[in-house]
């Protein structure tokens, strides 16, 4: 069975074309981080205008990759949120008139069932019960998951996601946007012990918290052009790497610690990493030692199905399309979609 995913929720303009729940035949990601860079962040607007130019065309790259016509169908699944309500309606809109014009049926998708599922695009899979970290863009949180379409969110960020710290730290440096690879790859050449930034663990829940890591992170800056923090020189070249080193040290800290709580929590066998988050290099590394340690089995997708794509969209598609959950003609885009 082929099923068709869309995903259009944030600054990627995706579809994919899976088979099975299971084999990727096409996954084609259309990025608009250039549009973007320049401003430091995403511009919804321009998000949004450029979806509307691509969606046609990367469905159809996506349907030619992967050998298959619309007849070959039998779902659409579309990420209806949460995300930016105006890039969600580019995706949303195509998909239903795709579906009302073929005779298509049409499944909606939240968009963070998606990052928990894209392990399943990968052998070998989880088994469930298993605890899904997933940290993005847009969020961070813990979900106990039980089984397809079931899933117990067990903590989320009080503030910002760990992505967006790494956005906000990256624009402070000056090193653009997205801030996620560059500060991953500057990282390996700095120095994590060079700045002790505060680790916000939260000692009684599964809650996260990153915006103080972000204001230390600009605070310390601050003082080094002052000239008050006189162990550094504000125009080293080496500062740039070792704040990044440091600052990604003690964003892993708390991702991982927080992780082996909920593992000793909920005694579960198998963890999985997912979001655009998981795709940083030493956060792999970490989680995959941490789970060594415990005896726990992890699952980390490569770093292509981390970050944002459709293929995610179809598997969660393709098991709520068994599970005959297909939606109306007025299903519409929501930004704030708690799952679970
Ligand atoms: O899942 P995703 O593609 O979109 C959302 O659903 O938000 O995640 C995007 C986030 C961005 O904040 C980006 O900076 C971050 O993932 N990211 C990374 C890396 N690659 C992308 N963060 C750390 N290290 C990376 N290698
Ligand atoms: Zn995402």
């Amino acid at each position: 069975m082929l099923v068709l995913g869309i995903d259009t929720s944030c600054d990627d303009t995706s579809a994919s074309v899976v088979e099975d729940g299971k084999k990727i035949l096409s996954n084609i990601v259309s990025n608009q981080s250039e549009i973007h860079a320049k401003y430091g962040g995403i511009v919804p607007e321009l998000a949004s205008r450029r979806h509307i130019e691509m969606i046609q065309p990367v469905v159809d790259e996506a349907l030619r990759a992967a050998g298959a016509q619309l007849s070959d169908i039998s779902a659409v699944a579309v990420c209806h949120g949460p995300g930016l309500i105006g890039s969600l309606l580019i995706g949303c809109s195509f998909a239903k008139a795709l579906c009302y014009s073929r005779g298509i049926p049409l499944v909606a998708v939240n968009h963070l069932e998606g990052h928990i599922l894209s392990v399943f695009l990968e052998t070998p899979s989880p088994k469930f019960p298993f605890l899904s970290l997933v940290v993005s863009g847009g969020h961070t949180s813990l979900y106990l998951a039980r089984d397809y379409g079931l899933y117990n969110e067990l903590g989320r960020t009080r503030d910002d996601a760990a992505g967006e710290a790494y956005d906000k730290v990256s624009k402070l440096l000056g090193l653009g946007y997205p801030g996620g690879p560059v500060i991953d790859k500057l990282a390996r050449q700095g120095d994590p012990r060079t700045i002790d930034f505060p680790r916000a663990y939260l000692p009684e829940t599964l809650d996260f918290s990153f915006s103080g890591m972000k204001t230390a992170v600009l605070n310390f800056m601050r003082s080094c052009a002052a000239g008050r923090d006189t162990r550094f020189d504000a125009g080293d070249v080496k500062l740039v790497e070792n704040i990044s080193a440091s600052f990604q040290a003690a964003v892993i800290d708390v991702l991982v610690r927080k992780t082996e709580w909920a593992i000793r929590k909920k005694r579960v066998g198998n963890v999985t990493l997912s979001g655009g988050v998981a795709a940083n290099s030493a956060l792999r590394e970490r989680i995959k030692k941490m789970a060594e340690e415990r005896g726990v089995e992890v699952f980390v997708p490569p770093p292509a199905l981390c970050t944002d794509n459709a293929a995610m969209i179809a598997v969660a598609g393709y098991h709520r399309f068994l599970k005959g959950e297909i939606a109306g003609l007025d299903l519409n885009p929501k930004a704030y979609l708690p799952l679970g």
